[in-house]
């Protein structure tokens, strides 16, 4: 897979040097619980840092990691964490349970084994994280804990406070089966099954029916076809109760789950057995899976969540398709990027971004105007470049010029795989497609058009990397990405337009909420888009009123000197036009009324290029404080040329 080339800006390297803009990545912690089959834990102390992860790994007999205070060892401390106990007889390797906690602070942490069976914790089986080297020492808390009295455990005996996981490995050497299958579990425990080669899946069924779907719910990893051990590819299932849970293989190729390709967690010891069920797989009717996957667990590939399972991400068998494909119609947010689309992009997007553990909810959000407005200029752009190759505007650019248009479509496409992947990463709605209504007749239109929303994304994406900057730094890169790609393919259409192409940089900043009200009101059909919670909702931004700005056609040097508006005519008052241009610049003039809805405003003598036309109740707010005061708009006025 070769990888979009990142464009590196000026704005980028400038927020780089932020204080505190990257965190260091954790360290990750292994400690050996009971190794050897000694009451130890391996290290016994370690230093660690705010943000790093500490996993205790788990060996016979029958140990548990539990936190106490500094002057009760051997007692569970109020609001700490708890693995759990993990029973385990295999002394050569760990048990596939493990316990991961999150350091949060630089506090000492204490640690015991609250197995009363050979009092472990009295034996000397305790640990600490950040303990002091002087006074509170790990010495000092070993010395006290030897005369504690008998241990306590928190009294429903479920993990807290940290993620207690266990590893189920699907198909060890072409096998099929489950290792293990045969699971007794903790409520709140996650199990993570790992994929190996060829092609399987992990569905839910009932005991009664095996090799078929759970009817109202249950979970479906769908079919995971891998090629290499180990995929890196995972579906991973949170135990919700103590009711016995029954999966299968569903694939019918050698009829894996008839033929014992089955497991069970929390299965009765008599009656409805694992065994039992076994016996009823091998006479089952052939497998069947539900249609949807993932459902009722989370899918991730090299620490990737993957939102559907016909994604690309895992399928290693890509072939290259042809430069100068064309593609027929806008295919849903979230499908994963084809390799047809791939090459005419000139790569894919990366398998992964540097997540961070989590998204901020303004991040969010604008991941999903993003969203919507790639939708918007998807549809202009897909039907664009097809009338441009085989529609009724062929032969009216030269072939390299719709090639690039069609090459910068399929980079639109593969650069709203951001936004989707990144929604999908955190579970957050996916924000679906609306009904459009664009006025194109010919191709002068499209380009105007075009051009206008390459304009207005690169608006928001500078909006976007200025709101997430400390928050979300790990987006800048292919917001970055994102930005280039979209400058690049502005300054094409420009020149398609017969403008100069790009003389001076020009990318103007506009609020979110000002490129929500320009889509809306030039080209989304009225309450057309899907609001609930699983197609995203937009409900937060605000749209204005629209603005309709016209002016004398200017060629050449000449320059557009005054603009005639016409906005509602309830808007009244002393209004001004705020002028949104390159260089984050922003001027205000007063709007001269001449009638209800109708004025006229000079437009600075500074300003080239597009730029972006506001109106406004009062002058002189700043850019993130434009909303405060817009009325109407925006609307693109193209100057003169720089
Ligand atoms: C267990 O044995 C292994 C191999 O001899 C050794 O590396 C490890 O330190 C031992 N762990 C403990 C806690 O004794
Ligand atoms: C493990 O130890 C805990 C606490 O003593 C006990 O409740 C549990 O039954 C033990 N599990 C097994 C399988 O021995
Ligand atoms: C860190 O904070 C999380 C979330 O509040 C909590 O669940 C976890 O137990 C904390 N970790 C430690 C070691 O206290
Ligand atoms: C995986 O198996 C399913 C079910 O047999 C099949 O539909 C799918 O095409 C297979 N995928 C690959 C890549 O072989
Ligand atoms: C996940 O990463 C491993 C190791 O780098 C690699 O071999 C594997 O192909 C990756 N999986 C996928 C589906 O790309
Ligand atoms: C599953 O484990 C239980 C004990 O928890 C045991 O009684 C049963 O025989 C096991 N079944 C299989 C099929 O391994
Ligand atoms: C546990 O509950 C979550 C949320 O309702 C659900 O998605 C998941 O499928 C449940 N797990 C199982 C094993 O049913
Ligand atoms: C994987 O990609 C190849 C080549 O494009 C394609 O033929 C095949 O159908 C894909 N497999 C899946 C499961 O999508
Ligand atoms: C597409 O490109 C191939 C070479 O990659 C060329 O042979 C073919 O003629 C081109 N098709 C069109 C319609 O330009
Ligand atoms: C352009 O494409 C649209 C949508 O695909 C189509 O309806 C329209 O007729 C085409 N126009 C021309 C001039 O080819
Ligand atoms: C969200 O963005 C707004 C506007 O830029 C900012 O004032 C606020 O601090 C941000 N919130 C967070 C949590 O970063």
């Amino acid at each position: 897979m070769s990888f979009l080339s990142c464009v590196v800006l000026a704005l980028a390297v400038s927020v780089s040097s932020v204080a505190g803009f990257t965190a260091p990545d954790p360290t990750e912690f292994v400690v050996e619980v009971g190794q050897n089959g000694t009451l130890t834990f391996n290290p016994e102390t370690i230093v660690a840092a705010v943000g790093d992860i500490v996993t205790y790994n788990f060996h016979p007999k029958n140990h548990s990691v539990t936190q106490s205070s500094f002057q009760d060892p051997c007692h569970p401390l109020a609001g700490g964490f708890f693995s759990g106990f993990v029973p385990t007889q295999d002394l050569t390797n760990a048990s596939p349970t493990t316990f991961t906690i999150t350091v949060n602070d630089t506090k000492p942490i204490w640690v015991y084994c609250g197995q009363t069976v050979g009092n472990h914790c009295q034996s000397g089986m305790v640990h600490a994280i950040n303990a002091p080297t002087t006074g509170n020492t790990i010495d000092a808390f070993k010395n006290a804990a030897k005369t504690a009295s008998t241990s306590t455990s928190p009294p429903d005996g479920l993990p807290v406070g940290g993620l207690r996981k266990t590893s189920v490995i699907v198909s060890v050497n072409d096998a099929l089966a489950y290792t293990q299958n045969n699971l007794t579990s903790l409520v709140g425990e996650v199990i993570e099954f790992s994929f190996n080669p060829a092609n399987h899946s992990v569905v839910q069924s009932s005991f009664a029916d095996p090799c078929h779907p759970l009817a109202g719910g249950g979970f479906s990893s769908g079919f995971v076809p891998t090629a290499v051990s180990p995929s890196g590819a995972t579906f991973q299932i949170v135990v919700n109760d103590t009711k016995p849970i029954w999966f299968y293989c569903a694939q019918t190729k050698k009829t894996h789950c008839q033929a014992g390709m089955v497991g069970s967690i929390n299965a009765p010891t008599s009656g409805n057995t694992l065994d039992a069920f076994i016996a009823k797989a091998a006479t089952a009717s052939l497998s069947t899976i539900p249609p949807a996957a993932p459902i009722g667990g989370i899918l991730t590939v090299n620490g990737t969540v993957i939102a559907t399972t016909n994604s690309d991400v895992l399928n290693e068998s890509n072939t290259q398709g042809s430069a100068n494909s064309t593609i027929s119609s806008v295919p849903p947010p979230g499908t994963s990027i084809s390799p047809d689309v791939a090459t005419m992009a000139g790569g894919y997007q990366p398998s992964s971004y540097g997540w961070a553990n989590s998204i901020s909810d303004n991040a969010t959000s604008l991941l999903q105007l993003l969203l919507f407005v790639d939708n918007v200029l998807l549809e202009v752009l897909v039907n664009g470049h097809n009338n441009l190759t085989t529609g009724g505007w062929s032969n009216i650019y030269p072939e390299s010029i719709t090639d690039t248009i069609g090459s910068m479509t399929a980079q639109a496409l593969v650069h709203r795989s951001t936004s989707t992947d990144c929604l999908s990463h955190y579970q957050k709605p996916i924000v679906g497609i609306c009904n459009y209504n664009f006025a194109i007749s010919n191709v002068d239109e499209f380009v105007d058009i075009a051009l206008s929303l390459l304009l207005l994304e690169i608006g928001l994406l500078l909006d976007t990397i200025g709101t997430v900057v400390l928050s979300d730094p790990w987006l800048i890169g292919p917001l970055a990405s994102t930005l280039g790609s979209k400058s690049r393919m502005a300054g094409m259409v420009n020149m398609m337009q017969d403008h100069i192409v790009a003389a001076a940089p020009r990318e103007a900043m506009i609020p979110a909420d000002l490129v929500y009200s320009y889509a809306m009101n030039n080209y989304v059909v009225g309450n057309s888009c899907p609001v609930d919670g699983t197609t995203g909702d937009l409900s937060g931004y605000t749209v204005i009123p629209p603005l309709t700005v016209t002016y004398a056609s200017v060629t050449g040097t000449q320059r557009v000197t005054s603009v005639t508006l016409s906005f509602d005519a309830k808007i009244t008052g002393t209004l001004f036009m705020a002028w949104l241009g390159p260089w984050g610049g922003l001027e205000y003039t007063p709007v001269v009324s001449s009638s209800a809805g109708q004025g006229t405003a000079t437009v600075p003598t500074d300003l080239s290029g597009h730029v972006w036309g506001v109106l406004t109740s009062a002058s002189g707010s700043s850019v993130s404080d434009l909303m405060k005061v817009a009325v109407a708009g925006p609307a693109m006025v193209w100057v003169t040329n720089p």
